[in-house]
């Protein structure tokens, strides 16, 4: 088989055999097709698009390309759930606590942030002592203490998708609907659980713009999932807006810790809460109604709370500092974004704010870069919300006051104030099962 003519196949719009697409993901993932043809194949897909059938062929195959977990010892159901990426977006260590304290183990991988996103595992590492890397032992005994886990994804997971991602992140291939569902759903097909639940964001800070491409991503996925026997189910919310108050990693840790005690943002506690209540639906625990019962139970009780420092502890973290959340170290300086005028705000540009917090040390611009856990922003005002001239729109928080500038000009830049009130999306714009 030569590579060429697949790539020629492709561009020509013809469909791939699953011998195909298995060369170019084993391919991709042994380093054998060198890195021009693996971008061009990948451009070829961008403009000609893939079947079901390919798109399910390629998720197995990149899954198939490196380890695998079997969640089978852990006994019982486990489940799982992915978020396309968004700002704000700290549901994890809301909604693992939440399934795992209604007796479901949620055994879980999740990534770092990377551009304007943040990831799961950076702001579970502001927590001092807490490990992301754990042998397969003792990953699966945290679990077993505390019925969830969180850490890093290990090294050879899909690496395929590891080697095909790092490629579209350069050459403008990332927002292809087959490319995207195979991407995530390789990695969670490889991750073990038996249900999975997908947040898929559409809106400003998202990959997908509009509510339509947010479906046909969740409809394709949904369909590889159940093709190989796993439990899928999406919810379509809205990243129009940054979820939440918080962005930065410790500070979404403590926006976490608040909300699992009660006192959190009411778009995030909604979203945590749907989320919940369809990995308990999809692990048999009952209706919609009944599992979000259960699941606003879960948080109101404080047992998912419980359940989350349990989970630190097991992983050498310092639980201490989720009951006084006033232990994580404050960034030095902070800077006041101040309204100029009377208004509402009618738009915010959720990427922009993103970029704002890693601008002020809070993301990576490269792989390699440091974090500084306590720098990035609070939103006093989202979109909607009435403001006089001369109110703090948003709180910026850094190490380094030379920080200030730059960021504050992109947050400035990324929210429109106008005279009447918007629309307002709902956090929640539908569910597919
Ligand atoms: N997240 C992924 O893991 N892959 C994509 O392609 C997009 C978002």
């Amino acid at each position: 088989m030569r590579f060429y003519d697949i790539i020629k196949k492709k561009r020509d719009g013809f469909e791939l055999t699953k011998e195909e697409i298995e060369f170019f993901a084993f391919g991709a993932a042994d380093g054998s097709i060198p890195d021009y043809q693996l971008t061009a194949m990948l451009m070829a897909i961008f403009f000609k698009g893939m079947s079901k059938r390919e798109t399910a062929d390629l998720t197995l195959a990149m899954a198939n390309s490196g380890d695998t977990v079997d969640l089978s010892p852990l006994g019982g159901i486990t489940a799982d759930k992915h978020s396309t990426g968004g700002v704000g977006d700290k549901t994890t260590l809301i909604v693992a606590p939440i399934v795992a304290s209604c007796g479901v183990k949620v055994a879980k991988m999740s990534g770092r942030g990377l551009g304007h996103t943040g990831g799961t595992v950076d702001k579970l590492e502001s927590i001092p002592g807490y490990k992301t890397t754990l042998t397969r032992e003792e990953f699966f005994g945290v679990v077993e203490k505390s019925s969830m886990s969180v850490i890093g994804q290990s090294g050879n997971l899909a690496p395929a998708d590891k080697k095909l991602y790092a490629l579209r992140d350069v050459t403008a291939t990332v927002d292809s609907i087959p490319l995207i569902a195979s991407s995530i759903m390789s990695k969670k097909i490889a991750a073990g659980a038996a249900c999975i639940v997908l947040d898929i964001k559409v809106g400003s800070g998202a990959f997908m713009k509009t509510p339509e491409l947010a479906q046909s991503l969740a409809r394709e996925m949904i369909d590889i999932g159940t093709a190989v026997g796993r439990k899928t189910a999406a919810v379509i919310s809205n990243m129009d807006v940054p979820l939440g108050i918080n962005v930065g990693n410790s500070l979404e840790v403590i926006e976490a810790v608040e909300t699992l005690r009660g006192n959190g943002p009411e778009d995030l506690k909604e979203l945590c809460i749907c989320l919940a209540a369809n990995m308990l639906v999809l692990s048999g625990k009952g209706s919609e109604e009944e599992c979000t019962a259960l699941a606003r139970a879960a948080l109101e009780s404080g047992r998912a709370f419980e359940t989350l420092k349990a989970c630190v502890e097991a992983q050498g973290g310092d639980a201490s500092y989720l009951d006084n959340i006033d232990k994580f170290p404050k960034a030095k300086y902070s800077f006041d974004i101040v309204a100029e005028s009377d208004g509402y705000i009618t738009k915010m540009d959720s990427e922009r704010i993103g970029i704002a917090a890693c601008m002020l040390g809070a993301g990576r611009k490269t792989a390699n870069d440091t974090i500084d856990f306590a720098a990035g922003l609070k939103i006093l005002k989202k979109t909607g919300g009435k403001v006089c001239k001369g109110d703090i729109l948003a709180t910026l928080y850094a190490n380094d006051e030379a920080l200030f500038a730059s960021a504050a000009e992109e947050y400035t830049a990324a929210v429109t104030l106008g005279n009447s009130r918007p629309k307002v999306l709902p956090i929640i714009i539908s569910t597919v099962r």
